[in-house]
C-alpha cells in the first residue's frame, strides 16, 4: 500500500471519513420494552454547536487530545463544556432563529453520573427520537449509530459507563435521495434530539419485548401473549390481570415464551376505551401496562372493530407545532384527540407521514380513538437500493415494537404516494408482508395513487394491502371534479378503500366565493363536493381529508401559505376552525 505523505493530516485529506462510522448501528433489535419500569431523564440544558463541515467525525472530536503526551496544550477547534446551551428535547430549529433552516450537523454535549444500584444491573442509553442521523459517542468512545428520525433506539453502556461520564452525539438532520423519507417532502426538516432521552437500569436477566392483545378469530375470547427474555435461555413467567383474576405460569424455552387463554373481556372501542392493568414478571424483572382487548378486521370491502362494521371518520395529522416544531408533549397531543372526537366527530387519526412520539398512541388508547401509523416510505423513495429497504424495513420494525401493545393503532402503513413501479412494488410489497408476518393482527395499508392514465383506483401494490388507502386532490390540484365521481364508477376493489387524502388550501379568515382559490369558502365547497361523492360510494369505508392543522412546509411559499401547507381545517395556531371544519364535523355528525 502506497506510504501516507509526509504532510498527510487525516482530517483534511480524507473524504470517505463517514465510512469509518458505519459500524454500530442499533436496529429494532436493541429495543428494550420500557412499559412500568423507572427511566432516568437526560432531558435538560445540554451544550451546543452546529457542526457544517462535519469536522466533529472527519477530525475525531470525540476522542482528539487536548494535550500532548509530554503535556503541550494542542490548540483544538472545540470546547464542549462551555459550548451554548440547547434543551433536550427540543428541534434546534425553533430553539435559535439563525437555525431555522440549518439541515446539517449539530454536536450536542453533556455530562452525567452514575451509581451502580446493583452489582449486576445493566444500564442502557435511550433515545426516543433524533432526527435524522445519530452517532453516539460515551465516554471518548463511539458506541452506537441509528438512522431514522422518527423511531427510538437503545444502546447497552452497561461496561462502558463510569461514575462520572461524558456523552456526544452528532446529529445530522441533512436530506438524502438514499433516506427514508429521501430528500423531497412536503413538510419541513427539524433536526436535532427533538425526543426524550434517559437512561434505563434493567436486572442482569430481563423481559426484552411483550406482545399482549385480543387474539383475532376467537370471538372476542381469547388473548394472546408473546414475549422475549434477555440474559436468560428457559424459566418461567407470571402474567396477570388482577381485575380479571389472570394469573398465568407461561414457561419459556429459547429466551421465548407464549400463551393463549380463555378471558371475558370488555372490549375496547373509541366508545368505550377500556384498559386493564396487565403485569408480566419473571426472574427478578417486571413489565406494567395499561392495556384495551379489541378485535380490528377486514372482511370483503368491510371494516369491523369488535364484530361491529365501522366507517373510519378520521382526519390527517403531522407532528408539527407552530411554536415546538416536531417536538411535541402531551397536552399538544391531548387537545388533538379532543379536537377530533368531542368537536370533529371522529373516530380515527391518520399519524402522518412518519411514526409520531410513543405518548400518541398511549393518549389514543386512553382516550378513546383508532390510529392508522404510517413510515415515511413517502414519494420516490430509492426503491432500488438495498441499504434504502434496511432503513424502511427497520423504521417499521421499531415503529411496531414500540406500538404493538397499543389497541389504539389499528392500521400499518408502509409509504404514501409512491409510482407504481417494477422496484417500488418488490420494496413495498416486501415491507407490507414484513408487516403481516411480525403482526397479524393489524391491517396492512398505504396511501396510494390513482391511475390518472385509466381514471380508476389500482395499483398492483393494492393486492398486497388489507385496506387500500387512496390520495386524490379532485378539485384542487385536479381542478375537474366530475373526474373523482368516474373514478369511483370504474373502479370494483375486492376490498375496503380509505380516501388517505383530499382537500384544498384556504388561509384563515380569508373569505371570498367558492371558486376563488385560497379562501374559506372554496375549501367549504371543495368539502361539501367530496364529502357528497365519496359517502356514496359502496366500498370506500373511511377518510382522513388532508389535513388537521395547517403545517410547516418549506416548498408552500407564497402569498397566502408563507411558509405553510393551508390545508388545514383549522389554523396552525391550533384554534382557529375553517369554514369547511364544520362541513366534516357535522358530516360525521350522521355517522355513528
Ligand atoms: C400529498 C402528500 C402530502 C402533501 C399533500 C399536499 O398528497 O401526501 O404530504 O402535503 O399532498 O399537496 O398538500
Amino acid at each position: 500500500m502506497a506510504k501516507a505523505p509526509g504532510n498527510f493530516n487525516q482530517d483534511i485529506h480524507v473524504s470517505d471519513y463517514r465510512s469509518r462510522y458505519d459500524g454500530s448501528k442499533v436496529t429494532s433489535s436493541s429495543l428494550i420494552s420500557i412499559e412500568g419500569r423507572i427511566t432516568e431523564s437526560l432531558n435538560g440544558k445540554w451544550n451546543f454547536t452546529v457542526d457544517p463541515y462535519e469536522t466533529f467525525l472527519r477530525a475525531n472530536w470525540y476522542s482528539a487530545p487536548e494535550y500532548t503526551a509530554d503535556g503541550r496544550q494542542l490548540p483544538v477547534d472545540f470546547d464542549f463544556p462551555n459550548m451554548d446551551f440547547i434543551n433536550v428535547p427540543s428541534c434546534w430549529n425553533m430553539e435559535r432563529p439563525e437555525l431555522f433552516y440549518y439541515e446539517n450537523m449539530g454536536i450536542y454535549y453533556r455530562t452525567f453520573r452514575y451509581e451502580k444500584d446493583d452489582k449486576d444491573e445493566r444500564l442502557f442509553l435511550c433515545f426516543e427520537g433524533v432526527s435524522y442521523r445519530a452517532y453516539v459517542f460515551l465516554n471518548g468512545k463511539y458506541i452506537a449509530m441509528h438512522d431514522g428520525a422518527s423511531t427510538p433506539f437503545d444502546v447497552e453502556i452497561t461496561n462502558l459507563v463510569q461514575r462520572d461520564n461524558t456523552l456526544l452525539v452528532a446529529v445530522d438532520a441533512s436530506r438524502n435521495d438514499l433516506r427514508v423519507p429521501m430528500s423531497n417532502t412536503d413538510w419541513f426538516n427539524y433536526g436535532g434530539i427533538y425526543r426524550d432521552v434517559f437512561l434505563l437500569r434493567c436486572p442482569k436477566v430481563f423481559i426484552k419485548d411483550w406482545f399482549v392483545r385480543l387474539q383475532p378469530g376467537t370471538s372476542f375470547k381469547k388473548i394472546a401473549v408473546d414475549f422475549e427474555m434477555d440474559g436468560i435461555d428457559s424459566g418461567s413467567a407470571v402474567f396477570e390481570i388482577p381485575e380479571l383474576g389472570i394469573h398465568k405460569e407461561i414457561a419459556f424455552e429459547n429466551k421465548r415464551g407464549s400463551i393463549i387463554f380463555e378471558a371475558d373481556v370488555d372490549l375496547w372501542s373509541p366508545e368505550n376505551p377500556k384498559l386493564y392493568d396487565v403485569r408480566l414478571s419473571a426472574c427478578n424483572d417486571e413489565l406494567r401496562d395499561r392495556i384495551g382487548f379489541r378485535e380490528f378486521k377486514v372482511v370483503g370491502n368491510s371494516i369491523f372493530l369488535n364484530g361491529k362494521e365501522r366507517f373510519l371518520k378520521g382526519v390527517s395529522v403531522h407532528e408539527d407545532h407552530y411554536i415546538l416544531g416536531k417536538t411535541t408533549n402531551e397536552s399538544v397531543i391531548r387537545d388533538t384527540i379532543r379536537l377530533v372526537k368531542d368537536e370533529l366527530n371522529g373516530c380515527f387519526i391518520r399519524v402522518a407521514h412518519y411514526p409520531h412520539t410513543r405518548a400518541f398512541a398511549r393518549l389514543a388508547d386512553e382516550m378513546g380513538i383508532m390510529l392508522w401509523e404510517e413510515i415515511p416510505v413517502y414519494w420516490a423513495i430509492s426503491f432500488a437500493s438495498e441499504k434504502t429497504y434496511s432503513d424502511a424495513e427497520n423504521q417499521i420494525a421499531e415503529l411496531i415494537r414500540r406500538d404493538k401493545n397499543r389497541a389504539s393503532v389499528v392500521v400499518w402503513s408502509v409509504g404514501n404516494e409512491n409510482a407504481d413501479t417494477d422496484d417500488r412494488f418488490k420494496f413495498m410489497s416486501s415491507l407490507a408482508s414484513f408487516v403481516h408476518s411480525v403482526d397479524p393482527t393489524r391491517a396492512v395499508s398505504a396511501a396510494c395513487l390513482i391511475n390518472e392514465v385509466d381514471l380508476k383506483i389500482e395499483d398492483r401494490l393494492a393486492g398486497c394491502l388489507d385496506i387500500i388507502g387512496i390520495n386524490e386532490y379532485y378539485g384542487w390540484y385536479k381542478p375537474d371534479f366530475t373526474e373523482l365521481g368516474r373514478i369511483l364508477e370504474n373502479s370494483n376493489p375486492d376490498k375496503p378503500v380509505i380516501i388517505t387524502e383530499f382537500g384544498a388550501d384556504a388561509r384563515s379568515g380569508f373569505h371570498g366565493t367558492k371558486n376563488m382559490l385560497w379562501c374559506e369558502e372554496f375549501q367549504e365547497e371543495l368539502y361539501k363536493k367530496q364529502v357528497k361523492e365519496i359517502s356514496s360510494c359502496r366500498y370506500i369505508k373511511g377518510m382522513t381529508p388532508w389535513i388537521l392543522y395547517d403545517f410547516r412546509a418549506a416548498r408552500r411559499q407564497n402569498t397566502y401559505q408563507e411558509g405553510f401547507n393551508r390545508k388545514g381545517l383549522v389554523d396552525e395556531d391550533r384554534k382557529t376552525k375553517k369554514l369547511a371544519f364544520y362541513v366534516l364535523s357535522k358530516f360525521y355528525s350522521t355517522i355513528k
